[in-house]
């Protein structure tokens, strides 16, 4: 290992420079001007994962953005890591709270700002490096294999039928993954549960256009006031979700497993100080990290309809509209509660307005064991370079595509991320430390060395 660690120190300064260069792509899954840009930024990976050491990598087509493919694979009697990341970024809006251009890498204060610094370029990024040092200083354990998606920020439509057409060529044993959160820069930690989601978007309807509002309010139905009604009756008092059969399937965790949970620590007073609020709200029985890490949840992401311009116009909209999603958890399925969220909404309209449910994507939660080689192996890793064990924690983010993994390909994934809650992922001035991204570097050769050593 002393060699490959000599290499990442000699090599600090070029690695930095080359995931600038994929940062400066803008590569939005989302917005359709940027199809060149995510064309650009598999070419521009598979050339570096080509430079890295890769026998062989190439671009391949999907029914939506296209996938990075890549591997050494050296000899089959070695177990086989195949590292997933995506090099999507959601879009950078709004641009004027920016300190810095998104797409323009500036480090600061030892942080790295830019759209996608931390999700996922940067913690993507740390993989190919990590594999150039070990390729370079022939020091590479297992046989590897690079798969890297362009639509993670969209809910991965294109990469379940990827997997499946694609079983053989991805065949491993473990997929090792960088796409989440530590709990601190000093409190490693590897995600065991991720939660599922199922996205909504709902459209009122009331009068046949816009009406003043002092001819007709108070004799029409406002479809605004009649959304803002159905979504109250969405959840109780004990901010618990009323579609009915919403939580028949929910594992419950059992006392045990929540009181070993609870031995993460938590620092509520310092949560309410990073986001602030006063107080946290949620479903009652629950703690903060259980109501995120345990139990789904249902949250309003937009809403919208009338007049929302400068100052006042008295206006009676015609429609009004809220995009919906629900955070899933095991063994919720998010076609089910897709399907009875579209049963129930429409039946809470007080009459006067007709409504559409459209269900735009969803995918299925996730839980891993910490008994597995695959989590002892990462657990060592992680403890060989920051000095602790990981503390295991059950996220409330989303990565559809590892459920996907597991059904289709038979796969377990670990979850070994390195970013953390500040970076403010998705939101202006995304951040990503130097010190995680090289710890990342120099903690991913010691998986592949303990995995190869455990797994015999
Ligand atoms: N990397 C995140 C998910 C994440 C972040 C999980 C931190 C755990 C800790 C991922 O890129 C993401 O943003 N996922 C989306 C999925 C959605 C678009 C289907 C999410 O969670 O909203
Ligand atoms: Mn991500
Ligand atoms: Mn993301």
């Amino acid at each position: 290992m002393k060699k490959a660690v000599e290499y990442i120190e000699k090599n600090r300064e070029r690695f930095l420079e080359e995931l600038f260069g994929l940062i400066r792509i803008p590569s939005v899954s989302a917005d359709p001007v940027h199809k060149e840009d995510m064309l650009r930024a598999t070419e521009y990976l598979r050339d570096n994962l080509l430079a890295s050491g890769a026998d062989q990598a190439e671009v391949i087509p999907t029914e939506g953005h296209p996938v990075v493919y890549a591997e050494k694979v050296t000899d089959p009697s070695l177990p086989t890591v195949l590292i997933y990341g995506h090099y999507d970024v959601q879009p950078a809006e709004p641009l004027e709270l920016w300190d810095s251009p998104p797409f323009e890498p500036e480090v600061r204060e030892g942080k790295i700002y830019a759209r996608g610094a931390d999700d996922d370029k940067g913690q993507m990024f740390m993989h190919v490096k990590a594999f150039e040092a070990m390729v370079h200083t022939d020091t590479l354990p297992c046989n590897v294999k690079f798969m890297i998606e362009g639509e993670e920020e969209i809910g991965s439509p294109s990469l379940k039928k990827f997997c499946s057409d694609h079983k053989e060529m991805l065949a491993a044993d473990v997929i090792l993954i960088s796409d989440t959160t530590m709990l601190a820069p000093d409190i490693p930690s590897i995600t065991v549960g991720l939660r599922g989601l199922a996205y909504m978007e709902v459209e009122v309807t009331g009068p046949n256009r816009d009406l003043h509002s002092g001819l007709y309010g108070g004799a029409v139905m406002n479809p605004a006031n009649a959304l803002a009604k159905m979504i109250a009756a969405l959840t109780d008092e004990d901010h618990r979700i009323t579609i009915p059969g919403f939580y028949d399937d929910v594992l419950e965790v059992s006392e045990e497993e929540r009181a070993e949970m609870a031995k993460a620590p938590f620092d509520p007073e310092a949560f309410r100080r990073s986001i602030g609020i006063e107080r946290e709200v949620g479903e009652k029985g629950f703690t903060t990290p259980e109501r995120t890490g345990i139990r789904p949840s249902l949250d309003v992401n937009g809403i919208w309809g009338g007049y929302t311009g400068e100052g006042a116009k008295t206006v009676l909209p015609a429609k009004a509209y809220a995009k919906i999603s629900m955070r899933l958890v095991p063994h919720q399925r998010s076609e089910k509660i897709a399907k009875l969220f579209a049963e129930y909404f429409p039946t809470l309209a007080p009459g006067g307005v007709t409504v559409k449910v459209e269900y735009l994507h969803g995918g299925e939660g996730y839980v891993s064991p910490i008994t597995s080689v695959e989590y002892q192996a990462a657990a060592k890793a992680m403890e060989e370079t920051f000095g602790k064990k990981p503390i295991p924690v059950r996220s409330g983010g989303s990565i559809p595509i590892v459920s996907v993994f597991e059904d289709v390909l038979g796969i377990k994934s670990i979850l070994m991320g390195f970013g953390l809650d500040e970076d403010a992922i998705h939101s202006p001035n995304e951040s990503y430390p130097l010190f995680n991204f090289y710890k990342g570097i120099e903690t991913i050769p010691w998986f592949y060395h303990y995995y190869r050593e455990m797994k015999k």
